[in-house]
């Protein structure tokens, strides 16, 4: 297979394509949806979503209101029930006589293998809810973890879930630092981790980043974390503080194992995640339990129509992100789903890795991102196809748009030519899908989510938020409240309304670029403010410049994502270097050093994924007359590109300075 045949996303692409798979009949006869699900909703949009929570959910106390949308922009969904996300992701199904069924075949990387079924994890989940009771943790406390991709880290959220605790889940690749603002911005009581956890081949500490982020530290007072409770994963050695530190295996060891879940109110929080936007400060994203675990549970049942009984459901994506949070955890477990659960990268030991899984498992829904799938493509077709892979029946994309080229590939060589493909289109604030095609229903089109789920209502406006025609295109906004919606921003309510409900009057404001095709189908463009999509992880431009700006050489800095074929986009930083430091990039390897030490420097900050790819030290930036970086000429340059329009500059020379200074070899390094 030629490397150019993958290609990152482009406008220039998905308008000229025309192709479209209509669904099998065989597929449309079997199907969980129906096109009569699109009449319902348009017929009774609140009636039908208090169908969906009354039908995938349990209730301890029904609800009677669907929408109280009175506090708009803050929604109210089925307000008088109560429920408990834990109860409806197991005890449930152990209740109906389902116990024996596996919720979860875990595969760590090293190849070691645990098979969980439903009534383990009642067990599991009840142990450790007891043991957070016995922690001192109550309903409302906020309780983060940060964890690899473990059973562990599924009970522990459910746990959290059961008592009514909040859970702030970060990503293990986060940093000391990141994790340290997170907890202080939740004030989480406990902090749930590992001694560390199997990444390509080697174990690789989690631990010693907790131990740096929750005590004093640069005339900061410590955190309000009372506990860590550590999961032996990889048996390293790991400091202990005494009181504070507490082992996962011992507290649950002593723990009952039964425990009563504690029933919640619908508008109970039920997580804060926390995302990038666009400004330096990432934003604790606040979901509550009752309208969000029914999208989960509606979402996860009809865009990959499983049969909770037959199919083995896998998506790779980690619990730090919301994927994980709504398809690993609170869909698939609602919906009783057996499921794959697995630890490591795609690559180890082999890169076959995850195509092996699906034959062993007889995977039939894969869920996974553009980035992975484009990155199979570059290894060769010649690797999956040495596995058998006809157990896979729906193919599912996320995270950013998904190019036609790899969209082509993933139907062809990983869905044998029959497996429908749905590209989802969601965001950490909507909490669930939105918009992408129904398998079975909707025949599918190369790179389009297309149409907006039974029950949700998106469109695409223009600069004065009218409604583009077909053919027209314009920014992506949800006109209608919807079940799993965010609740806010955590601790900053104007901040939510200035975000998302302010660009456009009544209109929830996505921050996607987006254009509608003659059918009226919706294809994504990414994202028209400065936040990145890096192998589809969120990275804020603001947040990685103030990363940079707060190490010592650095005068100023901007960043830019630019077009990269694998990961989408690639972050390009440009530095400008205090005037003592600049003539330590004057050579060669000077540049080298400052430049490595600037890539290490944004990992502490916030962690290996936010690494600039290129780092190029610049004597000016361009800027506007008032100030405003212009980012459009910074991408030009880092595409390597023509530079545009340059006129609005307040010094139209400074373009001409950056792309002479480039020029000589000592400024630019690439990975
Ligand atoms: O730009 C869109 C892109 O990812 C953003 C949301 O990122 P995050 O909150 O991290 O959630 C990712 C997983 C749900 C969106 O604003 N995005 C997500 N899915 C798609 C997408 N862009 C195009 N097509 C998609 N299917």
């Amino acid at each position: 297979m030629p490397e150019n045949e993958t290609t990152a996303p482009s406008l220039e692409n998905l308008l000229h394509e025309t192709r479209a798979f209509p669904p099998s009949p065989a597929f449309a006869a079997q199907a969980n949806a129906q096109p009569s699900l699109y009449e319902e909703a348009k017929a009774d949009r609140l009636g039908f979503w208090a169908d969906q929570a009354r039908e995938l959910v349990s209730w301890s106390t029904p609800f009677t209101q669907t929408l109280d949308w009175s506090e708009a922009p803050v929604a109210r969904w089925f307000a008088d029930g109560q429920l408990n996300a834990a109860y409806n992701a197991v005890d449930r199904h152990v209740e109906a006589g389902r116990g024996d069924r596996v919720a979860i075949h875990f595969e760590g990387e090293p190849g070691d293998t645990r098979t969980v079924t439903y009534a383990d994890l009642q067990r599991e989940v009840s142990r450790a809810a007891n043991a957070l009771t016995s922690l001192g943790v109550t309903k409302g406390d906020r309780v983060v973890i940060y964890l690899p991709m473990l059973v562990e880290s599924v009970v522990a959220m459910l746990a959290c879930a059961r008592i009514g605790a909040p859970h702030s889940v970060v990503f293990g690749g986060f940093s000391a630092d990141a994790l340290r603002s997170r907890i202080a911005d939740a004030e989480a009581k406990l902090v749930i981790t590992a001694d560390g956890g199997y990444r390509r081949g080697a174990p690789s500490a989690l631990k010693p980043a907790v131990d740096e982020a929750i005590g004093p530290k640069d005339g900061e007072p410590a955190t309000t974390v009372e506990h860590v409770l550590v999961v032996r994963r990889t048996e390293q050695d790991v400091d202990w503080t005494e009181g504070r530190d507490v082992w996962w295996h011992d507290a649950l060891e002593r723990a009952d194992t039964f425990h009563e879940p504690v029933p919640v109110d619908a508008e109970h929080p039920l997580f804060i995640l926390y995302t990038s936007g666009t400004t330096g400060k990432p934003k604790g994203i606040l979901h509550t339990t009752g309208g969000y675990l029914t999208q989960a549970a509606y979402t996860h049942k009809n865009v990959f129509d499983l049969k909770a009984e037959s199919d083995v459901y896998w998506c790779t994506a980690d619990i730090g992100w919301v994927t994980g949070h709504t398809y690993v955890v609170y869909g698939p477990l609602t919906n009783g789903a057996t499921q794959v659960l697995y630890e490591g990268t795609p690559d180890t030991p082999h890169r076959g890795r995850w195509w092996e899984l699906v034959e062993k498992y007889k995977v039939s829904i894969l869920y996974t991102a553009p980035t992975a799938i484009r990155t199979c493509m570059k290894w060769g077709e010649d690797i999956p196809a040495g596995f058998d892979l006809s157990s896979l029946r729906v193919l599912g994309s996320v995270g950013e748009p998904i190019n036609p080229e790899a969209w082509m590939w993933y139907r062809r060589v990983i869905g044998g030519d029959t497996a429908p493909i749905v590209d989802t289109w969601w965001q950490t604030e909507t909490g669930a899908i939105m918009i992408s095609p129904l398998p079975g229903v909707t025949a599918t089109k190369p790179g389009s989510a297309q149409v907006a789920l039974p029950g949700i209502v998106a469109d695409v406006v223009d600069d004065e938020a009218r409604s583009v025609p077909d053919g027209g295109g314009g920014y992506l906004v949800l006109s209608e409240p919807w079940p799993s919606m965010l609740r806010g921003i955590w601790g900053d309510l104007q901040r939510f309304k200035d975000t998302y409900w302010s660009r456009f009057e009544g209109l929830y404001f996505a921050g996607d670029g987006a254009k509608k095709d003659e059918d009226g189908d919706i294809w994504l463009l990414g994202r028209v403010d400065d936040v990145m999509n890096v192998s589809g992880h969120r990275l804020s431009t603001t947040e990685i410049e103030s990363a940079l700006v707060s190490h010592d050489v650095v005068a100023e800095a901007a960043v830019v994502g630019a077009n990269d074929e694998t990961t989408g986009q690639a972050v390009v930083a440009f530095v400008i270097l205090r005037g003592e430091h600049a003539d330590r990039a004057s050579t060669p390897e000077g540049a080298e050093e400052v430049q490595q030490e600037l890539r290490n420097h944004v990992a502490k900050e916030i962690g290996p994924i936010a690494k600039p790819r290129r780092i190029l030290v610049v004597p000016e930036l361009p800027k506007t007359r008032s100030g405003k970086i212009m980012r459009r000429l910074l991408r030009d340059v880092a595409e390597n590109r023509t530079v545009g329009d340059a006129t609005t500059l307040a010094d139209s020379s400074v373009m001409d300075l950056i792309s002479a200074g480039l020029a000589k070899p000592s400024a630019a390094n690439e990975d």
